[in-house]
């Protein structure tokens, strides 16, 4: 529960807040951020990485969660930012987040989208397949403008972590395999285009990954290729870009390395294999999401019931669900969770912490523990719900999409306001029949 404490009177508390007080004044299901360990993990990665002999640069990669809010601490800590979509674009541009610290990833970019980044001025588009070099060309073409890009490459390193978020592999749908023949065609295309300027390679081998060894594997196909590049048509590489995907605890058993550590590792092999190759490239970018705000999440529930089954199971049913958090229906995600005033009764039963949706599998923890003095009105608190949980969050049942708010120093502040029913109805139009 990222820097929770129990504070005098026995309750959870987050960034110095009980989580009792925000559960009755935000309302539940709330997600809590705290914004104090997302500070810190910043900086740390930061440390790590300015002990290098190259230029680096750290995006954060936004789909993990991203908010108008977050957006304003990532460019206070000196981020970049990583984008997806044009939704994701425009909240930072509205935000006023820099634009030449953007980079905008996707397999099927939009024309639109592409139109988006060129005329912000962003700074890097990677270039995910063969198809969006044209995209970008006659976008830029029209618009009289040359676009920095990275290639995003598949090394064909399949880390081991769930089948749904492994994202290379030789039948991965992201980026182009350096296996594939005509890279070397895709290369010196961009090369010699006169309205993109190649910059390097990008390459994101997953999610959640605790082995380091996958991103060195990574980084020496990488370097291999880079070598034959410089070899064969005498093109150096400027930046390589290493993705995201550093593994964080979500139960116990998990024993992620400190994301330090990782990165210190990560920056001494590169420049081992710059010595090794003299590439001459320059900079070393990577763009974590889930470590810099997984363990800064915490979600809480009201418990509104709870049921024994006659086969023997307990469900202990929360006021939310899949509906903000469909991890463990999708990805079979192990959490833990605590209620917040009883965070030290260690006398539990087996429970199955259950959602209020219509769907069997709307569960968030499958095989948990919860005190046996569980009862209604309890206030559940999820841990590690800060990546992926938000933005993921769906409307199925017509649920509304719950507050997030920030916690630092004793105070709260709403990163989001909680959806009403009013909101729901928004965009729904009278026609007539
Ligand atoms: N860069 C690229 C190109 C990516 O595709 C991703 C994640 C990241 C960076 C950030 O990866 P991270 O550091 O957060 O692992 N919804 C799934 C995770 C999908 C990740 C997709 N790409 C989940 O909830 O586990």
């Amino acid at each position: 529960f990222g820097t929770a404490k129990i504070n005098k009177k026995g309750n959870l508390s987050i960034g110095g807040v009980d989580t009792i007080e925000l559960a009755k004044e935000f309302k539940t299901p709330l997600y809590v951020m705290d914004q104090e360990l997302i500070e810190t993990t910043i900086d740390k990665m930061k440390e790590a990485f300015q002990s290098s002999r190259f230029k680096t640069r750290i995006a954060y990669a936004g789909k993990a969660f991203l908010t108008t809010g977050m957006i304003k601490l990532v460019e206070s800590k000196g981020l970049d930012l990583d984008v997806v979509s044009g939704g994701e674009l425009y909240t930072a541009h509205k935000a006023g987040f820099p634009m030449k610290r953007v980079h905008l990833h996707g397999n099927n970019k939009l024309v639109n989208e592409i139109e988006m980044a060129v005329e912000y001025g962003i700074d890097t588009i990677v270039v995910d397949n063969e198809d969006e070099i044209a995209k970008i060309e006659k976008v830029c073409k029209e618009k009289g403008k040359k676009q920095a890009v990275l290639v995003r490459i598949d090394p064909g390193i399949e880390a081991h972590t769930h089948h749904y978020i492994k994202t290379s592999g030789l039948t991965s749908k992201f980026g182009i395999s350096l296996f594939q023949e005509n890279l070397i065609d895709i290369v010196k295309r961009l090369n010699d285009s006169p309205y993109i300027e190649f910059k390097g390679f990008h390459t994101h081998i997953g999610s959640q990954i605790f082995q380091s060894a996958f991103f060195i594997f990574a980084l020496d196909e990488i370097f291999k290729y880079l070598d034959r590049l410089k070899k064969e048509l005498g093109i150096v590489v400027h930046t390589v870009n290493m993705g995201g995907g550093f593994g964080v605890y979500y139960k116990n058993g998990d024993d992620p390395k400190p994301i330090e550590e990782v990165l210190s590792e990560i920056i001494t092999y590169t420049e081992a294999m710059e010595i090794k190759y003299q590439i001459g490239f320059k900079e070393l970018c990577i763009e974590p999401g889930r470590s810099i705000v997984g363990n800064a999440g915490t979600t809480l529930y009201e418990v509104g019931g709870i049921k024994e089954t006659v086969g023997g199971k307990t469900y202990v049913f929360i006021d939310g669900g899949m509906s903000d958090n469909i991890r463990t229906a999708l990805y079979q995600a192990e959490y833990e969770a605590g209620v917040v005033n009883k965070m030290e009764d260690t006398d539990t039963k087996d429970i199955t912490l259950a959602g209020k949706l219509c769907e069997s599998g709307d569960i968030i923890i499958q095989n948990g523990k919860l005190p046996k003095s569980t009862e209604i009105g309890d206030i559940v608190a999820v841990g590690t719900t800060g990546a992926y949980c938000y933005t993921m969050s769906s409307h199925y049942n017509r649920m509304v999409t719950p507050g997030v708010v920030f916690v630092k120093d004793g105070k709260a502040k709403v990163a989001v306001r909680r959806e009403t029913y009013e909101d729901l109805l928004r965009n729904d139009e009278i026609f007539e029949l």
